[in-house]
């Protein structure tokens, strides 16, 4: 029995699973599926009966099960691929690139076969090179297939503005481009606050200091905490792309996606503005880029295509 009319599918359950369980039925958007591995089954299943007891208090009734097998994953409008293994501290989201591509070569094959048109959100690291494989694993349309990058990044360099300036970060509206690691482009030029250049209300030196602590945002979570990467800021990034999708949103979110020809990029995965819709990755939006943006967009590019030889 379909028991909500909804269904979204995590694929992995760990940190950032089991927050994007507890945001999804906040909400009531779905019921939620969670597929790991047999052996941390019942430790799944502990964190979703711990979640659905919030039930009564929040007034939802979202059904959350953990499984290990794909087929539960069938009927899925929306699957997010967390899977795979986190970055410890002195570690770049590169170093995880041998590990977490047999782990995505693996789930690709199988939500091919079990949910081939949903909607495909990606924050397994390196996102870029992991959205990259998982397209050609799977087969499945680039308009599927999407990494977390922008999001979460523009979200960070929104947070930093805000705290610089004091004012709400409901109001910083601005993008960080290029691959999801340490070369990620914040576009300073474009950064406003309710409308105003941010250079008008900060020094370029403490734009710089902006800029630096945006791009080693996830690495200064990651030593902080000493055992694991940031897990709220991504899940809750991920809801804006997921929410977007399910309700036709048409949001302009910089993501990871399958450039071909857009901004000179050929055939690579890469964080650019593009609208996420019921149609997934509708449009990729092209804006002019200065000679210091092209040019780091360009280094993003290159490091990125070292990545894809080894897929
Ligand atoms: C981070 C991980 C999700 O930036 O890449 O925190």
């Amino acid at each position: 029995m379909r028991v909500h009319t909804r269904k979204i599918a995590l694929i992995g359950g760990g940190q950032i699973g089991s927050a994007l369980a507890l945001l999804i039925s906040q909400k009531d958007h779905a019921e939620v599926v969670i597929i790991d591995l047999p052996q941390a089954i019942d430790s799944i299943k502990g964190k979703a009966l711990d979640i659905m007891a919030m039930r009564p208090h929040a007034g939802v009734d979202v059904p959350i099960t953990a499984s290990s097998d794909y087929s539960d994953i069938a009927g899925a409008e929306v699957v997010i691929i967390t899977a795979g293994v986190p970055r410890k501290a002195g570690m770049t989201r590169n170093d995880l690139l041998d590990i977490n591509l047999g782990v995505i070569k693996s789930v690709s094959k199988e939500v091919a076969k079990h949910a081939p048109n949903a909607f495909v959100v990606l924050s397994t690291n390196p996102v870029d090179t992991m959205c990259q494989a998982f397209h050609k694993y799977s087969g499945m349309d680039k308009s599927q297939i999407i990494g977390l990058s922008g999001a979460l990044d523009s979200g960070r360099f929104r947070l930093f503005i805000a705290m610089k300036t004091g004012i709400s970060a409901k109001d910083v509206s601005c993008m960080v481009m290029g691959g999801h690691g340490p070369t990620m482009i914040p576009l300073t030029r474009t950064a406003t606050v309710g409308g105003i250049p941010i250079q008008t209300l900060l020094s370029d030196q403490q734009i710089e200091e902006i800029v630096q602590r945006t791009r080693d945002a996830g690495s200064e979570i990651v030593n902080l905490m000493g055992n694991g990467s940031a897990y709220i800021s991504p899940a809750s990034a991920i809801m804006e792309m997921v929410v977007a999708y399910l309700y036709n949103k048409k949001r302009l979110i910089a993501s990871s996606v399958l450039c071909e020809g857009e901004y000179g990029i050929d055939n690579c995965f890469i964080g650019v503005p593009c609208i996420i819709g019921a149609g997934g990755v509708e449009k990729i939006v092209e804006m002019e880029l200065n000679k210091t943006e092209s040019d780091q967009l360009q280094i993003n590019y290159r490091a990125l295509q070292d990545n894809i030889t080894q897929i």
